[in-house]
């Protein structure tokens, strides 16, 4: 599931809505500031978002797209689909991402900073994409060989 390019949502409807509510609780449940439908097992294309900013709400987008993106910016990334590691993800400093709210209603967002990183790693969620492929394969084979390690270690207490 979280290697395969999720659909298009076509239907806004209470089971969409239920899915968001979902969504924002396993999100929060984690200490996590974004999470992604097919993280869940669910293949839409669609993600949840707070980055813990009093001056930005959490927000649902459905069906995003990038319409703008402009620099390189290199920052920490984890993911709660592969606990336990960070990489160093270069991503664009600023995007402009058009996508529908829960409801089916256009939304447009300029994002800098943590909100257009994490927006980014979301939608590389929706289109199957992990912040470890976008490693160099040295990096990745050495976090995914502490991330084997560490998920052996949990299995055995
Ligand atoms: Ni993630």
């Amino acid at each position: 599931m979280l290697r395969q390019a999720a659909d298009e949502v076509v239907a806004f409807d209470d089971e969409l809505k239920t899915l968001a509510e979902d969504m924002f609780e396993t999100m929060y449940a984690s200490d996590g500031i974004g999470l992604a439908a097919p993280q869940v097992g669910i293949a839409k294309r669609m993600f949840v978002m707070d980055v813990r900013d009093p001056e930005l709400e959490p927000r649902v987008v459905v069906n995003p797209k990038i319409i703008e993106q402009d620099g390189f910016e290199s920052g920490e990334e984890g993911c709660l689909s592969i606990p336990g590691i960070t990489g160093e993800v270069e991503r664009s400093a600023r995007i402009l991402i058009e996508g529908l709210d829960v409801d089916g209603r256009p939304i447009r967002i300029e994002a800098t900073d943590l909100l257009a990183r994490c927006i980014q790693h979301e939608i590389d969620h929706v289109d199957g994409v992990l912040f470890i492929d976008r490693l160099s394969p040295f990096k990745r084979k050495l976090l995914l060989g502490k991330w084997k390690k560490l998920q052996k270690e949990a299995k055995q207490r």
